[in-house]
């Protein structure tokens, strides 16, 4: 069954067209990760999904259900995690929870139940009087999950959860992703952090409004033709620029196909050739431009993104 069909799903706030044109079919159990850049239309896209926002035109079915029409029906199936979710700091864990039952119309039983469940799974049922505002930013996140999930949703939707968590908390909120990922919840997240994106079953890239790529990593990562020549140094950015600076006769640079990744740039060639090395170690050299390495190694999924967003030939 498709948790999650969508059909020329529009958009717009003004001449700003955030999302323009999407269609997708989401299976029951993917777990199914959305990126791009600022502004690409993510934030608008899952809110177009959860229901909050309607549509200018085309259709969101959730279960099935016409998210537009039935919205409080499809409401009822989803967990909606905002990018900045809002707690109640004023109110403790066991409030807070309480607080997004009633919201939800959960039945005291099933209330009970769930509570506690989250409670033990999430490791928060030693903080239950505590108040929200005094938790920490890893335990503020999983308690804003816990409230997410309070009304047993079968969708969750996850707006950049782990944006500015620590590395260990983000550990752990992958662990309670991955156990109810087994219990066979659908999750659709966006993430700026490719390793996450690198765990979905299914990732689309969004760039204005629209999905150039819905894929599986593995087939994503086969995209872009040739090999990456990695070069470590400490100022990537003026690389790149001398890298891409036109010849003397006007011609483009040599090299215009280069990522800045961090510590690093990418640059794409045909063939992993030291010849090629050799001479991006010449012109950085003949700039004053130092070097720590450079090897070949093959496209990340970020250079795939990258090269698609700035519409290189792949
Ligand atoms: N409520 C709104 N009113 C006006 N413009 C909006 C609103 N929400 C989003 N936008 C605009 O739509 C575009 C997409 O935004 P958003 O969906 O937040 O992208 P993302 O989450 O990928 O950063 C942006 O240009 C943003 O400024
Ligand atoms: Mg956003």
């Amino acid at each position: 069954m498709l948790a999650v069909e969508t059909s020329g799903l529009r958009r717009s706030f003004g001449d700003m067209h955030a999302v323009a044109g999407v269609d997708l079919r989401i299976d029951t159990g993917e777990l199914f990760g959305l990126i791009g850049p600022d502004g690409a239309g993510k934030t608008t896209l899952m809110r177009l999904l959860t229901g909050v926002m309607s549509p200018d035109s085309g259709s969101v079915r959730v279960f099935g259900v016409d998210a537009v029409a039935r919205k409080s029906d499809a409401g009822m199936m989803v967990g909606y995690m905002p990018q900045r979710f809002s707690l109640y700091e004023e109110l403790t864990v066991d409030e807070n929870l309480e607080f997004f039952a009633k919201l939800r119309s959960v039945g005291r039983e099933d209330f009970t139940r769930q509570r506690d469940y989250l409670l033990k799974f999430t490791g928060l049922d030693r903080f239950t009087k505590r108040l929200a505002g005094k938790l920490s930013g890893g335990m503020k996140q999983k308690l804003g999950l816990a409230c997410t999930l309070i009304h047993q949703p079968r969708l969750l939707i996850l707006d950049e959860p782990t944006t500015g968590v620590d590395p260990v908390s983000r550990r752990e909120f992958w662990q309670i992703l991955d156990s109810f990922l087994h219990r066979g919840m659908t999750i659709f997240l966006s993430t700026p952090y490719m390793d996450e994106a690198d765990r979905c079953t299914t990732i689309a890239l969004m760039s204005d409004g629209v999905l150039p790529v819905v894929d599986t990593p593995q087939h994503i990562r086969t995209l872009v033709r040739g090999t990456m020549l990695e070069v470590v140094l400490s100022d990537p950015l003026r690389a790149k620029q001398v890298l891409a600076r036109p010849g003397p006769d006007g011609t483009t640079g040599a090299y215009s196909r280069v990522h800045i990744l961090g510590d690093r740039v990418h640059i794409r060639v045909d063939r992993p050739d030291t010849a090629y090395a050799d001479d991006v170690r010449r012109i950085l050299a003949g700039s004053g431009v130092p070097v720590d390495r450079t090897g070949f190694v093959p496209a990340t999924l970020e250079d795939v993104f990258v090269s698609i967003i700035k519409k290189e030939q792949v």
